[in-house]
């Protein structure tokens, strides 16, 4: 990565664009992203771009369907603190990008209020695995496998989900999905 992520660095001075990020009901959120077999520069851009638009968004995970790509990328970081007051400094960052994820193992239940950048404003609890174990290739195409608790794997699941076309308020009732989707819809009206 060409930004020094390891020390501390205020939002503002991270140099690439922002990308635009769809929100619900953009039909790129619904489609089953493809398989990445190519690992170029052109590809570590886009990491490392998607990163940077993370951040700028005060989230914890970015999937490349939510900015409008149709590939099996996605992007993390659980473990940065953000200070407001001190002008969106960013201290602990341990950005990751995971592409063609798969859980290979997963046991036990977790309920965990979530929120997606594809939904702003919405938060809701959903269940998911409590612990999984995820292989994935990193930006070089090297496979590694993770295993992750508590909120990582909430996360990692999230971003999983968003890769097979689904967002969070599909692992809702259909009532409650209902309800979510219309009040999100209005919201952006105003
Ligand atoms: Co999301």
């Amino acid at each position: 990565m060409n930004f020094d992520y390891k020390n501390n660095f205020h939002i503002s001075e991270l140099p690439l664009p922002e990308l635009k990020i769809f929100t619900y009901p953009a039909p790129v959120l619904k489609k089953v992203a493809e398989p990445i077999n190519e690992f170029n520069q052109e590809l570590k851009d886009l990491g490392e771009q998607m990163i940077q638009t993370m951040y700028k968004s005060y989230g914890i995970g970015l999937a490349a369907p939510q900015i409008g790509k149709s590939i099996r990328l996605f992007v993390s970081d659980i473990d940065f603190d953000l200070d407001k007051e001190e002008d969106d400094l960013i201290t602990n960052a341990n950005p990751k990008v995971y592409i063609n994820p798969k859980i290979i193992e997963h046991s036990g239940k977790i309920i965990y209020e979530e929120g997606c950048l594809s939904f702003p404003g919405i938060y809701e609890k959903v269940n998911r695995h409590e612990k999984i174990t995820l292989e994935y290739q990193d930006i070089s195409g090297e496979t590694h496998t993770v295993k992750a608790t508590g909120i990582e794997s909430v996360c990692l699941q999230h971003e999983l989900d968003h890769l097979d076309g689904i967002v969070f308020i599909e692992k809702l009732s259909p009532l409650k999905q209902s309800y979510l989707k219309k009040k999100f819809l209005k919201s952006k009206k105003k």
